[in-house]
């Protein structure tokens, strides 16, 4: 069968299932029952899930589960996580047990500034497009009120708008480069909008630009979007207790564990290859929480690794340190998030997440977050530099194990006690499912 179609896009759900389902599995009608197996039974919910995008023809589920018991700048929540990674939510009720009792985290917003650039090109010389750029300034700012005026009544809208010549980069090119506030919502809507009225103004005002009528081609829009670096765009989470109180349990010697700590922490500030994974360990926590309040994850992702660079050195996101026998742990990330807008309203599971969070503001969810991803990663350094990951990960992973062995209720719960006493693999669980059955 061709698998090359033309306008599969307007074919109906039960058309595109048909063809899709015929043109690429071997058995059609299996391929066919999976699909539909993950529908909503009620058809209004699913027609919701229906029209997040195009060409949508089932649901893709991840688990949503909670972390309770985190207290932040003394109000304590309970964090819904969407995380298909086993251990991930316990180590985040690990960590906000633990700092529970001892202060809890503090959060607090850095600045909440977004960026976006209209890149064109301009022959002339730089000087003849600054006065252009001067006398015109007030009416490039003047095409966006029919999206500011709006933003600027719920205390966002541009903050500046300045002209960046990049032409020792690229002959010929320069930015307006725009910083924005945009309230509760994420703002790439607002923002998009804003920067493509003006760039259409840009256009039109240099046509008519006297100055530049000798020049063989006039000004050049190339493209007008948001950036999602925000390095202005900043919050900060911290914990800190003193070392006395900063035990591993079962005995550990608190200050060991605190320098044991930091040193993990150092090895990430200086190595790349440490540090990638040590973020990874933040974003387990970041992510989570981005994708339960139907945030945009890639543009959180990409911000994050990208300001991990800003010195030139890709480095760790978070610093631990000891200072008069107090052991401190902190994490500034750049998140440019919002609790309005895109699918808050739209997604009732991002609804019930921002319910379960008392419908933070942008603000306040940043804090969550910011705490969510340093909760993680204290958890991930702790097993680290204690037990090794493999332990916990592995007790967490066992039922996934279990499933993938086609294990019976009754055996799994026998597992699952088995296993508190014995090291978890594939192959040792593989052999107590062989032990059971024979
Ligand atoms: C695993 O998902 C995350 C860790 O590798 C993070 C880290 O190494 O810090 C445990």
């Amino acid at each position: 069968m061709d698998k090359r179609i033309e306008g599969f896009s307007k074919l109906t759900k039960k058309e595109k299932i048909d063809w899709i389902t015929k043109a690429h599995f071997k058995n059609p009608e299996a391929a066919n029952q999976s699909l539909s197996s993950y529908w909503n039974t009620n058809p209004e919910l699913q027609k919701i899930h229906d029209e997040f995008t195009e060409n949508t023809l089932t649901n893709f589920y991840l688990p949503l589960g909670v972390a309770p018991n985190f207290l932040i700048n003394g109000k304590t929540y309970t964090i819904p996580m969407v995380i298909e990674e086993s251990s991930v939510i316990a180590a985040a009720g690990n960590a906000a047990k633990f700092w529970s009792t001892r202060g809890g985290f503090h959060a607090e917003v850095l600045d909440t500034i977004k960026v976006g650039q209209i890149h064109f090109l301009f022959e002339g010389n730089s000087d003849l497009l600054r006065s252009f750029f001067r006398k015109n300034k007030s009416l490039l700012l003047a095409s966006t009120d029919e999206f500011s005026k709006n933003m600027q009544a719920r205390g966002g809208g541009i903050i500046s708008l300045e002209l960046i010549d990049k032409t020792e980069l690229i002959p010929t090119y320069f930015q307006l480069h725009l910083r924005f506030k945009t309230a509760n919502a994420m703002g790439a809507n607002f923002i998009n909008s804003c920067l493509e009225n003006m760039a259409s103004k840009l256009e039109e005002l240099a046509a008519i630009e006297i100055g530049f009528s000798k020049l063989k081609k006039p000004l050049e829009v190339i493209m007008s979007i948001l950036s999602n670096y925000v390095p202005e765009c900043l919050v900060r989470a911290s914990v800190q207790c003193p070392i006395s109180n900063f035990t591993p349990g079962k005995g550990g010697n608190g200050k060991d564990f605190a320098q044991k700590m930091v040193q993990a922490v150092q090895i990430a500030k200086h190595e790349p290859y440490r540090a990638v994974t040590h973020n990874k360990g933040i974003m387990n926590g970041v992510d989570a929480l981005i994708l339960a309040t139907g945030n945009d994850f890639r543009a959180v992702e990409a911000g994050v690794h990208a300001y991990a660079s800003k010195n030139g050195q890709y480095t760790a996101l978070s610093d631990a340190y000891i200072k008069e026998e107090v052991f401190h742990m902190e994490l500034t990330i750049p998140l440019a998030i919002g609790t309005v807008g895109g699918l808050t309203k739209l997604h009732p599971m991002v609804n019930w997440s921002m319910e379960l969070l008392e419908y933070p503001d942008a603000e306040t969810l940043m804090k969550i977050v910011a705490v969510a991803g340093l909760a993680q990663n204290f958890a991930a350094l702790w097993s680290l530099v204690t037990s090794g990951i493999q332990k916990g990960h592995m007790k967490m992973h066992l039922l996934n194990i279990l499933n993938q062995m086609g294990a019976n209720e009754t055996q799994k719960k026998e597992a699952i006690h088995h296993f508190k006493e014995h090291t978890v693999s594939a192959q040792s669980v593989g052999q107590f499912l062989k032990n059971w059955k024979s």
